[in-house]
């Protein structure tokens, strides 16, 4: 899973060291998707904005997303910085331009 270091979703992993994985099994909800896929923490309570219904995992504490039923619960083994030289070049260059603030 890569997550960049700017994103809200960095400091809970590194906070709760463990994490759930939501699969929907039907169409995925627009609404959820957009909320969740193009709004910050930072600036907004995605669970509620969403409405997102949680539910307890089985083995660890963060819970899944009783609207996307197939939970993958999972727990950080470890983390390391992408090394950006491996990147091809084109992608590395569309994706990561170095210019840019990438927080959020
Ligand atoms: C389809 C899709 C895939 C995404 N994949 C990633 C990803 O792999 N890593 C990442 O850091 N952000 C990814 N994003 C961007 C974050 O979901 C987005 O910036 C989000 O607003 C971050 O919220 P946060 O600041 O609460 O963490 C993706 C967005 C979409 C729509």
């Amino acid at each position: 899973m890569y997550v960049r270091q700017g994103r809200f979703t960095k400091g809970q992993l590194d906070k709760a060291g463990e994490f759930t994985i939501s699969v929907p099994l039907e169409n995925p909800d627009p609404q959820i998707n957009k909320i969740c896929g193009w709004q910050s923490g930072f600036n907004i309570d995605k669970v509620k904005e969403a409405g997102l219904e949680l539910v307890d995992a089985d083995t660890i504490n963060t819970p899944g997303v009783k609207q996307y039923p197939l939970t993958i619960e999972c727990k950080v083994l470890y983390a390391q910085d992408q090394d950006l030289s491996k990147i091809p070049e084109d992608i590395r260059e569309k994706t990561y331009p170095q210019d840019v603030d990438g927080t959020y």
